[in-house]
């Protein structure tokens, strides 16, 4: 079987300009939310990733079988977003425990506890991997949850399953990402009755029996977690670097921990800008990943990386997921010298010159880590297993090479 690698040779500047794609996990759930729809909805901006195709397949099976295809849904962790509306518009749904990202256990008990609270009837199949059937055959009820961690997919599950719900929901210690926003400003444009997204407090007034309609195309706005990654090549190896698209509120404590590591960058209305920035010495910081507005564990990897090239020691503190740390062993072999303290913690000490590999991406944000850190290597680096960066970068080898890095797909 023929097997695509990524092959980069280090030490090239960057020079030009990059624009940011759609972001990924606005589109997934604003994707999976087509099933509240009347007719069909239009979406522009979408990025050409893996990821969005996979969420369409899904979809396209759903509508042909009334079932969320078991194949894909073990391949990816959004396919739980279909669940939500789903089980709003036909009353049940059957679907299997999501695979994805190697990043953690990644427990569903939110989701779970959530649809409960919202009077629906949960069975487990006793097969493994397991499978549910959610039912709420006389439609679900408007309730007040609170939820005992503030999930992202969670919030956008319950909410798209509240809005077709008989009464108002609450929903208390919901995730404030951004993405939540969008999505509810995607529902509320077709009809739905959210506010407080973007708060700890989402209110949804249900309308039963009303499905929603399409007005207008929705335009995905950039990924804020692709944005951070450039800007961290920026930091490393920009000559004259501009990345468009750049929402910089979407990333408060990130660019605040690029400034404290001392990199240099302009804002420039919503492009970001780095000037000579590889001719600055970085130095080392602390960092630890919060939710929104904190720094996003999506970044935890591609920062890891840049703090190997900092003066000094840094603490890396990752309290989302507990497998997120597991690619420090290839940064290592690369000649990076970071200790793992446990699943949770690890000390990057720097700067290191880091030697070029043959390494396999082990997930989407980890595999964009290796690429910068090919690219900042000196020698040849070869990425396997890139399907985890296809997942969610588009045509990434394409778009760097725009810029002067030396990047074949082969
Ligand atoms: N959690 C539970 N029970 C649940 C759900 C979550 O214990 O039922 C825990 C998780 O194990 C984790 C924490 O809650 O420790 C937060 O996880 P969350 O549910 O917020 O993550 P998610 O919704 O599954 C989304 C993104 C992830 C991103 C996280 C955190 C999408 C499609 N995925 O995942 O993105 O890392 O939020 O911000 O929006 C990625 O794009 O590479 C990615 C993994």
């Amino acid at each position: 079987m023929f097997v695509a690698k990524l092959r980069i040779m280090g030490g090239k500047l960057l020079e030009g300009e990059i624009e940011v794609k759609g972001s990924k996990n606005a589109a997934l759930p604003i994707l999976a939310s087509s099933l509240l729809f009347k007719e069909k909805i239009q979406i522009q901006n979408l990025p050409e990733i893996e990821d969005v195709q996979r969420i369409n397949e899904l979809l396209d099976a759903f509508n042909l079988t009334g079932k969320i295809d078991k194949k894909i849904a073990n391949r990816l962790r959004a396919s739980i977003l279909l669940a939500g509306p789903a089980l709003a518009r036909f009353g049940q749904v059957e679907f299997p425990h999501p695979g994805g990202c190697l990043i953690g256990t990644r427990p569903i008990d939110v989701f779970l506890e959530g649809w409960r609270a919202m009077g629906a009837e949960i069975k487990l199949l006793g097969r493994a991997p397991e499978e549910y059937i959610i039912s709420a055959l006389r439609g679900l009820s408007g309730s007040d949850y609170t939820f005992k961690i503030p999930s992202v997919t969670g919030t956008e599950a319950l909410m798209m399953s509240a809005v077709l719900a008989k009464g108002t929901t609450l929903l208390k210690n919901a995730a404030l990402e951004p993405e939540i926003k969008y999505l509810a400003d995607f529902l509320n444009a077709g009809g739905a009755g959210i506010s407080g997204a973007g708060t700890p407090t989402i209110k949804i007034e249900g309308r039963p029996g009303e499905l929603l309609k399409c007005t207008a195309p929705f335009a995905v706005p950039p990924d804020r977690i692709e944005a951070g990654s450039f800007a961290i090549l920026g930091a490393l190896c920009g000559k004259n670097l501009r990345i468009k698209n750049f929402i910089a509120e979407e990333l408060p404590t990130f660019l605040a921990l690029l400034s404290n590591v001392g990199a240099e960058y302009i804002l420039e209305g919503n492009a970001l800008i780095f000037k000579n920035a590889y001719k600055k010495t970085l130095r080392a910081s602390n960092v630890t990943t919060k939710e929104f507005p904190g720094f996003p564990t999506d970044l935890q990897a591609p920062f890891t990386t840049l703090l190997t090239q900092a003066e000094g020691q840094s603490l890396v503190h990752e309290t989302i997921f507990e497998g997120r740390l597991n690619y420090i062993e290839d940064l290592n072999r690369m000649g990076a010298e970071i200790t793992l303290c446990d699943p949770h913690r690890a000390i990057v000490r720097g700067p290191v010159k880091l030697t070029g590999r043959g390494l396999e991406s082990p997930d989407i944000r980890a595999g964009l880590a290796f690429i910068i850190a090919g690219i900042i290597a000196d020698g040849e680096t070869n990425i396997g297993n890139i399907y985890q960066i296809d997942r969610g970068y588009e045509r990434i080898d394409e778009r760097l090479r725009v810029l002067g890095t030396d990047i074949k797909r082969v």
